[in-house]
C-alpha cells in the first residue's frame, strides 16, 4: 500500500484505504481517464460493481499500471459487488469470476452484496418488468444462504475481505447471526444530510466498517432521475452555508470539507469523479483537520434525507428486504 493513505484495519486485519474513488455512471471513457488520473494522484482504492458496466475499462487501466510496475497489486483495493439481479448463492463464484475476468484481476479486495432487496433478471442481464412496467422483485432472496457462499471466496482466494451494502440494522444483526466471517464493512449513503447514526454506531460497534457512498450528495442522480421521468429535486451539499463557512476557515473547497467529515468520523468515502481536477481535489484532504466544533455543526445537519432512494428500480419497493422510504412507498 502506498504509505501516505490513511487507512482504516478491517475486522479481518486487512488495511482498507480510508478513501477511494467511486465510479457509479462514468462512461468506459470517462472511467479509463479517470482511474488513470486516480491513480497518479495516488488513490489506490477503486469502488465498482457490475451494475455500473464498466469494469472492462477499468480492467484495462488497472492492467497497464500494474505491467509498467507503477503499482504493486498489493498496493491497490479494489472493491466491487455481486448485483442485486444475481443473488442467488449459486450466483457468487460465477459473478465474482466475471468481474475479475473484466477487471484483469486474480482476486479483490472486498467483493461485497450490493444490496439485501433483489431483482429477478432479464435474459440480457438487466432486469425483468411485468406487465406494467415494474422490475420483479426476486422474493428467493436468502442473506444468510448467499452469505454461506461469500464466505468461500476468501479461503478461495478470490476474495480478501468480503462486505455488504445497503443493509440496515435489523438486516446487519440477523446476518451476524449465522455469519462465520463477519462482514468487513457495510457500504451505506452517508452524507451530511444522511448520516445514518443508529446504524453507523450498530455497526462499528460490532466491528463492521462503514464506507460511505454519495459522501458529496451524488450530484450526478438529478440528471439521470430525470432522463427516467423522475422528478425530485436533490439538495447541494456544497452549497450549505456551514460546510461553505468551514471550507473558508480552511481554505479548502465544501467537497474537501464533506469528505474530511466523512473520515474524521472514522468512516470510509468513496466519492465519484470523472474530472481529474475534481478527483485530485478530492483525494488531497490530508493537510488540514477539522476541529470537534466544526464536526459537531456538521453533525447537526443531518436531515435524515436520502438521496439514492432507489426510485430508479421502480418495482422494488415491493420485495420485503426494501426497508427504503422513496415516492414509490407507503
Ligand atoms: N452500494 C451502492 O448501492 C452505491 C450507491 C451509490 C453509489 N455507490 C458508490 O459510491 C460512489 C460515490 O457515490 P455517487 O457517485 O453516488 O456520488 P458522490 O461521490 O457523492 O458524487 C458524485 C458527483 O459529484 C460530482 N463531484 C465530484 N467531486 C466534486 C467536487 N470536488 N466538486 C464538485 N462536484 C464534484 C461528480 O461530478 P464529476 O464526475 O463531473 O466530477 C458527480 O456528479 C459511486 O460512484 C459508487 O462507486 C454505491
Amino acid at each position: 500500500m502506498a504509505p501516505n493513505i490513511p487507512f482504516l484495519t478491517l475486522n479481518d486485519g486487512n488495511k482498507m484505504p480510508v478513501i477511494g474513488i467511486g465510479t457509479w455512471q462514468a462512461s468506459d471513457e470517462e472511467v479509463e481517464t479517470a482511474i488513470d488520473a486516480a491513480l497518479e494522484a495516488g488513490y489506490r482504492h477503486i469502488d465498482t460493481a457490475p451494475r455500473y458496466r464498466n469494469e472492462k475499462a477499468i480492467g484495462r487501466v488497472l492492467r497497464r499500471w500494474l505491467d509498467s510496475g507503477k503499482v504493486k497489486r498489493e498496493e491497490l483495493f479494489i472493491v466491487t459487488k455481486l448485483p442485486l439481479n444475481a443473488n442467488a448463492p449459486s450466483d457468487v463464484e460465477p459473478i465474482i469470476k466475471k468481474s475479475l475476468a473484466d477487471l484483469q484481476l486474480d482476486y479483490v479486495d472486498m467483493f461485497l452484496i450490493h444490496s439485501p432487496f433483489t431483482l429477478i433478471a432479464s435474459e440480457d442481464g438487466g432486469v425483468k418488468k411485468d406487465e406494467q412496467g415494474l422490475m420483479i422483485p426476486d422474493l428467493r432472496t436468502n442473506h444468510a444462504a448467499t452469505w454461506v457462499e461469500m464466505e468461500k471466496l476468501v479461503p478461495n482466494g478470490l476474495a480478501r475481505s468480503i462486505g455488504i451494502s445497503n443493509f440496515d440494522q435489523e438486516q446487519v444483526g440477523r446476518l451476524l447471526k449465522t455469519a462465520k466471517i463477519r462482514p468487513a464493512t457495510n457500504q451505506i449513503e452517508h452524507h451530511v444530510y444522511l448520516q445514518q447514526r443508529e446504524l453507523v454506531d450498530f455497526c462499528k460497534a460490532e466491528g463492521v466498517a462503514i464506507t460511505a457512498y454519495s459522501p458529496l450528495g451524488s450530484k450526478g442522480l438529478a440528471k439521470l432521475n430525470a432522463s427516467v421521468g423522475i422528478a425530485r429535486d436533490l439538495p447541494d451539499l456544497m452549497d450549505i452555508p456551514v460546510v461553505k463557512e468551514i471550507a473558508a476557515a480552511h481554505g479548502k473547497t465544501p467537497a474537501q470539507v464533506l469528505l474530511r467529515w466523512v473520515i474524521d468520523t472514522g468512516v470510509i468515502a468513496i466519492p465519484k469523479s470523472s474530472s481529474p481536477e475534481r478527483l485530485r481535489q478530492n483525494f488531497d484532504i490530508f493537510d488540514f483537520k477539522l476541529t470537534e466544533e466544526e464536526i459537531a455543526k456538521l453533525l447537526k445537519l443531518d436531515q435524515n434525507f436520502r438521496i439514492c432512494d432507489m426510485a430508479l428500480l421502480r418495482g422494488v419497493e415491493r420485495h420485503p428486504e426494501f426497508r427504503f422510504k422513496n415516492e414509490f412507498t407507503q
